[in-house]
């Protein structure tokens, strides 16, 4: 079955520091984007949920809403995914913030600053939570290690997590981000492995979405 309203996050959220500065992460966003391309080519409305997003990787005919921080995507992914029967977490979001946003510190200031760090929501458990009757979520999870470190860590973030699909991928060492490929290891909710795909963003989101269709099937 192919879903007729789908809700992607992308990119790499920021969590600002001080005036000027922030923490942030390697993603490019080009993955969620793929995601979305996948989803147009098979006519569903898509709306992408953008944390720092270089423009010129959204593909045409998407809604675009720009979601800069962890908040930002909490508040816009609950607004985007109230109409959506398919939601995709593919965004990195960062699991910790600042506590305190500064006035821009300057190498001049008297002391060195210490940087206080709090917990960010969690969204996809969020979405979760409030899952819609008939809404399928997919969860992304950047694991690092051997390969079959990543396959059982994989299997055991699927379980905690409770998406319908939780596509694994190998970070770091060369794998992953800013890259043109990418694998992808792909789990169900009760941590059974469904498959794996290599192959451009694209291609593997294409058979990420086949997936996702047969799994909300056979609920
Ligand atoms: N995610 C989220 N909100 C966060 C952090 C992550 O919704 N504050 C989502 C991501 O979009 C992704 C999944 O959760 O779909 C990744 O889960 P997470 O536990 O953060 O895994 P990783 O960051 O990949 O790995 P870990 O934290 O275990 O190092």
């Amino acid at each position: 079955m192919s879903f007729r309203s789908v809700v992607v996050s992308a990119g790499g959220t920021r969590e600002p520091w001080d005036e000027v500065r922030f923490l942030g992460n390697r993603s490019t966003g080009r993955q969620g984007c793929e995601v979305a391309r996948a989803a147009l080519e098979t006519g569903a409305d898509v709306t992408l949920v953008a944390a720092n997003v270089e423009a010129a990787l959204i593909p045409h005919g998407v809604k675009v809403v720009e979601a800069p921080t962890a908040e930002d995507m909490l508040r816009q992914m609950h607004a985007a995914a109230a109409g959506a029967d398919l939601v995709v977490m593919c965004a990195a979001v960062a699991d910790f913030r600042p506590i305190r946003v500064s006035g821009k510190i300057t190498r001049h200031d008297a002391t060195i600053p210490t940087l206080e760090l709090e917990r960010t929501p969690d969204v996809l458990m969020n979405l979760i939570e409030h899952r819609r009757e008939n809404q399928t979520i997919v969860g992304f999870g950047a694991l690092t290690g051997s390969e079959a470190q990543v396959r059982e860590q994989g299997r055991k973030k699927a379980l905690a997590k409770g998406a319908d699909l939780l596509c694994v991928n190998r970070v770091g060492d060369g794998h992953g981000f800013a890259t043109e490929t990418n694998t992808l290891i792909f789990f169900d909710s009760q941590g059974t492995e469904r498959g794996q795909a290599s192959g451009t963003k694209l291609e593997v989101a294409e058979v990420m979405l086949r997936l996702a269709g047969e799994i909300s099937q056979s609920h």
